[in-house]
């Protein structure tokens, strides 16, 4: 029930800082240490290579997953557009895990690949919010992502917990493998949690900025280098599927080999700055749309922050800035949609569980 909420967007964006919470509880063991069932974290040690299968944000945060399993675990990832998949499998390794991420577990393009794959004799993971859904039920293991339910078609809390778990096993993986850690991931998954309260807690200023950057724009742009690409990537998903406004998530880097065209006088530009050793780039791409007249909104993180910028995030652990980078875009586009007018819970020609391939 939304209760007093006018969305269940807004009440699940909100819930995100107790999802965090409830995670850590539910994947900690008895002596208070972050754990995952034995039998799936010999599957994932057992990969030489993993493959991620997942559509719309899901995808989104199977990308930020492959840094986690690679940095965390050693083991190399491919991410996979799961409608995409099936007209050109990839040479497989020897001894792959096939990982579907999937917020209602019945998402017919996974599924589709899941039936395959199963074919194919290789072991699947599905790590989903839905406790007997399809792709649970289908795939070997499961991992719940233990977000209660998420009833607005735009994903926000799923994101967050899909992000959480993904770290948890990519963790949990590597320590078993006698990867040393130089973090606690326990710790810093309770420092984001706090830090995404503090976002939750400053939406009157969210609603704010979506006003400055968004009241009269029809497009719009978020950009970002390395994670924060992917964060990037989902902003612009999040906004267009609400407000309608045509929005584009970009690598910095990459805007100059033609897409800069675009920028004009009063393009909003979105701009993430939560990662240190790209920090200089990606102010040198604000600069460049600056220059071209874009209104940039830049989002940087505590440490990393200039006087000039419009939000300023809590420092939590560079790879965890998605968690919480992810949270004011989430609110900046609910607010888009709201002085839009749009109906925000059901936009148009959308549905919660794509059943169809
Ligand atoms: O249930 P799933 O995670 O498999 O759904 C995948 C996409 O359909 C979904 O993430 C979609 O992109 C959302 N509406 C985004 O907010």
């Amino acid at each position: 029930e939304k209760g007093t909420y006018p969305h269940y967007m807004l009440k699940e964006m909100d819930e995100q800082p107790g999802v965090v919470r409830k995670i850590i509880q539910e994947y900690s063991n008895d002596a208070g240490e972050l754990a995952i069932d034995e039998p799936i974290l010999k599957a994932l040690r057992d990969a030489d290579r993993i493959y991620i299968i997942a559509a719309g944000t899901s995808y989104h945060a199977g990308l930020v997953g492959k840094q986690y399993f690679e940095k965390l675990a050693g083991i190399p990832v491919e991410v996979h557009i799961s409608s995409e998949f099936g007209y050109n499998i990839p040479l497989l390794s020897e001894k792959p895990l096939f990982i579907f991420i999937s917020q209602s577990g019945e998402t017919a393009d996974s599924r589709q690949v899941l039936v395959k794959v199963k074919k194919l004799g290789h072991p699947s993971l599905t790590i989903t919010n839905v406790a007997g859904s399809t792709l649970s039920r289908e795939a070997d293991y499961t991992l719940l992502l233990h977000a209660g339910p998420e009833i607005a078609v735009a994903s926000t809390k799923a994101y967050v917990a899909q992000l959480a778990v993904l770290a948890i096993a990519a963790y949990v993986t590597g320590k078993s493998k006698g990867i040393k850690s130089d973090f606690d991931l326990k710790t810093e998954l309770a420092i984001a949690a706090n830090a995404i309260q503090s976002i939750v807690d400053s939406k009157e200023e969210l609603h704010k900025i979506s006003n400055e950057y968004l009241s009269k724009s029809r497009n719009a742009f978020f950009i970002g280098r390395n994670i924060d690409y992917y964060v990037s990537l989902e902003g612009a998903l999040k906004l267009k599927e609400i407000s309608y406004i045509q929005a584009e998530g970009f690598a910095g880097g990459e805007l100059k080999h033609g897409t800069i065209a675009l920028i004009e006088k009063g393009t909003p530009v979105f701009a993430l700055v939560t990662q240190a050793p790209v920090a200089l780039n990606i102010r040198g791409n604000v600069k460049e749309v600056v220059a071209r007249g874009a209104n940039a909104c830049v989002i940087s993180m505590e440490g990393l922050d200039e006087h000039d910028d419009r939000l300023v995030i809590p420092k939590v652990h560079p790879l965890l800035t998605p968690l919480v980078s992810v949270v004011p875009l989430q609110f900046i586009s609910y607010y888009a949609a709201l002085e839009r007018g749009c109906d925000v819970d059901k936009p148009r020609n959308l549905a919660k569980s794509v059943t169809v391939e």
